[in-house]
């Protein structure tokens, strides 16, 4: 399906191209998460600003929810030229070649929102999206999701206790690592298959920022969740490269400051959307959560630490140690 579908999307996109010169720009603004999260409301939030910002100039279609294409696909997609926006997490450029993104995904590498904006509003953050550029996709900005938890059908005290639990997670080589430290076994699968595969027992848990978690209904088949804070989900806003440097220069710059503003919008709400999905995840009684005592965070961040060396060479020690000394992580205090 998946080649003919975007083939029909080219198409219809010529085709607009060739009408009006009146016409608006259209922006195929694509994402596989529900529009009430950090980054659903992102979106919605960019197409308000550009379409008012450039006096209807551009015209911004958002499909959420995986309606228009899913993880893999989209990524195919946006190379074509059948959508123009995307807002994948940094977990998953692996496939494209970029393999650096994957550094945001260190277990513990970040301990809050303070020290990741160290990377992501810096040089080091500059330098990792200029990676994309050869691939042919413009980086635009990072946006904030949060920090992950670990969730299953059985308690989660201990990195024991995921021994041999299937575990779903996105298509990155280090969660793919952090999973089998644990001794659980790691699949790869895309975000909108996992309700599913959770519900009828193809795996046994997860992990999730809880904002992904509530609006999946995923805590309706998971009876536990631990507060573990063990990982960071964020996204690279990215465009077709082509389409981006063709644009009017006026009409990129008006794009450019609603990227700006909705960048600003993500990541005010990113913490707020995330607290509020948890405690709409107690108050619906179905997913024991719990937190961590100190000495069982500390069992979860020593089973977890050797993954930063044992990546080195899929993310780039150098890329590792810039990200140390951005935000003054130092693992030998651990
Ligand atoms: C996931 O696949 O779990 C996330 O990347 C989904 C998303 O876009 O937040």
């Amino acid at each position: 399906m998946k080649v003919r579908a975007i083939l029909l999307g080219l198409v219809m996109a010529g085709l607009s191209a060739g009408a009006a010169a009146a016409d608006p720009i259209v922006i195929k603004f694509s994402h596989v998460v529900a529009t009430d999260t950090p980054k659903g409301k992102a979106a919605e939030k960019f197409k308000e600003l550009a379409e008012q910002y450039t006096n209807g100039a551009v015209k911004v279609e958002v499909y959420a929810n995986s309606t228009l294409y899913k993880d893999k696909e989209e990524m195919e997609a946006l190379q074509l030229g059948a959508v123009q926006m995307l807002a994948p997490s940094l977990a998953k450029f692996g496939p494209l070649g970029v393999r650096e993104f994957e550094a945001f995904d260190l277990p513990y590498m970040f301990d809050g929102y303070t020290a990741l904006h160290k990377v992501t509003k810096g040089e080091v953050g500059q330098k990792l999206m200029a990676k994309l550029e050869p691939r042919g996709i413009k980086g635009l900005a990072y946006w904030d999701n949060g920090f992950k938890s670990l969730s299953a059908n059985t308690p989660i005290r201990s990195p024991e206790d995921l021994k041999g639990k299937k575990m779903r997670i996105q298509s990155s080589k280090v969660i793919e690592e952090q999973m089998r430290e644990l001794k659980a076994l790691p699949q790869v699968m895309a975000f909108s298959e996992t309700y599913q595969a959770l519900q009828t027992g193809v795996v046994d848990g997860t992990e999730n920022p809880h904002s992904n978690l509530y609006t999946q209904k995923m805590h309706e088949v998971q009876k536990h969740m631990t507060l573990t804070d063990h990982g960071y989900l964020g996204y690279a806003v990215i465009t077709n490269k082509k389409f981006w440097d063709g644009l009017p220069a006026e009409v990129r710059s008006q794009l450019e400051k609603a990227m700006a503003e909705s960048t600003d919008y993500a990541n005010e709400i990113a913490k707020a959307e995330n607290d509020k999905a948890l405690e709409a995840v107690r108050a619906s009684g179905k997913t024991e959560i719990y937190t961590p005592t100190e000495a069982e965070r500390k069992a979860f961040i020593k089973a977890l630490l050797p993954v930063h060396k044992k990546m080195e060479s899929r993310v780039g020690a150098a890329t590792i140690k810039s990200i140390y000394e951005a935000t003054g992580f130092d693992p030998a205090s651990f």
